[in-house]
Formats: C-alpha cells, structure tokens, sequence
C-alpha cells in the first residue's frame, strides 16, 4: 500500500473519536485528536482486538479488549518500547480521509 487510499468520510471521526476501516485489505485506525488526524494498524498485537473501536483520550488509544494503548501519533505502545504499531500518512481532502504507509513509519497525522 504505497498510493493514498480512500478510507472514510472526515465527518465519520469527529474530534476525540477513532473509527476502523479497511484500507487494501488492512484494518487501520483512525483517530482524530483535536482536528489532527493519526491512523496506525488497527489489529491490536496482544491479541487481536480491534483499536479502532476503542476508546481516545488525548492521543492515547485503548484496546478495547484488555485495556492495551497506543499513541497515535507514533503507533507506540505507552509501557513496553518494543511493542511500537504501523503508523499511516493521513489527510484530508474535500471532506475524504486518505491514508497510507509513512515512509519513516512514525508519526504522520496532519489536517490539510
Ligand atoms: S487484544 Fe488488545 S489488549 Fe488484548
């Protein structure tokens, strides 16, 4: 996945929500923080659970499984340093979010 992917409308992800969506056969989540969009790899690596569902708070995202979070900004797990997500390029264009890999696979949430 190396092209911008249409992943959702910008009004599905208000400020202070994240949201999954499949993008080339990825499940990604999308959060927006305060107007900024992050998007990491949505399949949670403790088990499996979908971290698009889960809960945001500030740019931290829980699992909604078993309470693991991530920052979105940088796909890292806040206690173990070698657990670290996908991190996606995200922006915005005519009201569309698009997303794909960031080339240095760390943060890359903006709002255009
Ligand atoms: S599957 Fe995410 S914390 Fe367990």
């Amino acid at each position: 996945m190396s092209q911008w992917i249409p992943i959702a409308a910008a009004d599905e992800c208000p400020p202070g929500t994240a949201i999954e969506r499949l993008a080339d056969g990825r499940m990604v989540a999308i959060a927006n923080v305060g107007g900024t969009y992050h998007a990491i790899d949505g399949l949670c690596p403790h088990q499996g659970g979908p971290l698009g569902t889960g809960s945001l708070c500030g740019t931290v995202l829980t699992c909604p499984w078993h309470g693991w979070q991530f920052d979105v900004a940088t796909g890292r797990h806040l206690v173990s340093a070698t657990v670290r997500q996908a991190v996606y390029e995200v922006r915005e264009e005519d009201g569309r979010l698009f997303v794909r890999p960031s080339p240095h696979g760390h943060a890359a949430g903006r709002t255009e």
